[in-house]
Formats: C-alpha cells, sequence, structure tokens
C-alpha cells in the first residue's frame, strides 16, 4: 500500500470527465481502491475521488464518521467505501446549505449548496452493489466525490463568495462570536 500524492486545484485532471471503470475486479484497481483508502485516512479526509490521484476513472472512496452524521436515520454513519462506475440522483427539490472542504483545495473550506438527500448505487471490487437512500452529511460527502467524477469542484457549485475561507480563519472567527 501506498500514500498518494493529490491533485490541487489548477491541475486540469480535475475538470476532465472521468472514464468508466472497465474491470472493477481488476488486480490495478484493487490496488488503487486500497492506496485511496490508506491516502484518504491519511490526509485525513472522508473522501477521495480517483482523478484527485491524477486517475481519471469512475470510482471515489468515502466515510461518514459518527460525530459527522447528523439525527436523520438517513444520515447514517459508514466505514470506509468504494463505489465504482456510481449513479446519483436527488431526491426531492430541497437543497441545504453546509460547509466542506477538499483534499485538492487544502486549507480552505466554503457553504455549498447541495441536495439534501440523494439515491446513489455502484459497485464493489468484488462486484457487489453498493447503495443507498441518504441525507445530511452523507449526502454531502456522495455528492461532493461524485461532482470530482464529472470535473467538478465545490467551488464550481457556491453560490455565496462570502461564505469561502482559510481554516484557521474561519476557526478563528467561529471563536471569537462564541465569546
Ligand atoms: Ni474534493
Amino acid at each position: 500500500m501506498a500514500i498518494l500524492k493529490i491533485a490541487r486545484m489548477g491541475h486540469p485532471v480535475l475538470l476532465r470527465r472521468a472514464d468508466p471503470v472497465a474491470d472493477p475486479g481488476a488486480p490495478e484497481i484493487r490496488r488503487l481502491v486500497a492506496d485511496m483508502i490508506e491516502t484518504m485516512e491519511d490526509a485525513p479526509g472522508v473522501g477521495l475521488a480517483a482523478p484527485q490521484v491524477f486517475c481519471s476513472l469512475r470510482l471515489f472512496v468515502f466515510r461518514v464518521p459518527g460525530d459527522r452524521s447528523g439525527v436523520d436515520p438517513d444520515d447514517s454513519p459508514m466505514g470506509n467505501t468504494v463505489l465504482i462506475n456510481p449513479v446519483l440522483e436527488p431526491i426531492g427539490e430541497e437543497k441545504v446549505l453546509g460547509w466542506e472542504g477538499c483534499l485538492s483545495i487544502p486549507g480552505m473550506r466554503a457553504a455549498v449548496p447541495r441536495a439534501k438527500r440523494v439515491r446513489y448505487r455502484g459497485v464493489d471490487c468484488d462486484g457487489n452493489v453498493v447503495s443507498g437512500e441518504v441525507s445530511g452529511f452523507h449526502a454531502r460527502v456522495v455528492q461532493h466525490e461524485y461532482d470530482h467524477l464529472d470535473g467538478i469542484l465545490y467551488t464550481m457549485r457556491m453560490t455565496d463568495f462570502g461564505l469561502f475561507g482559510f481554516n484557521e480563519e474561519l476557526n478563528k472567527a467561529a471563536e471569537e462570536a462564541q465569546r
């Protein structure tokens, strides 16, 4: 296993539509998934898409830590999960604004509108179907990672650039506000 180099915003690999994975069980795909999980945990992050490690393929890994999932039962915690050749669709029209960061835009975060609920479906390396109908943080992570497969970064989804900043400054401001 290895920790992979992560592409940063500005690199063209992050802007192209990734190609489908021909054989999810191929040894090189299994190795890539294992390395991506290791890289995500090391960062640390809650999601990582193949284009972020310079592989323009339709797969991503993610996790939903217990302390990030919400009160909604569909916003459930989840261990390390891989989704290969995923499809994703919003359920309903409702959008919610929430903070997100991206390993390709280090040190920053922004409030980004996302569908409140989504349905997704993909396969893992053994060809098992991985699917869910989820909401909240879980839905946000999946939408963010899925966007990477279409060459879309969260900055391209933002509606209020006033809600965009460096983590250090935003954390400082939040602490000040609490005093
Ligand atoms: Ni990202």
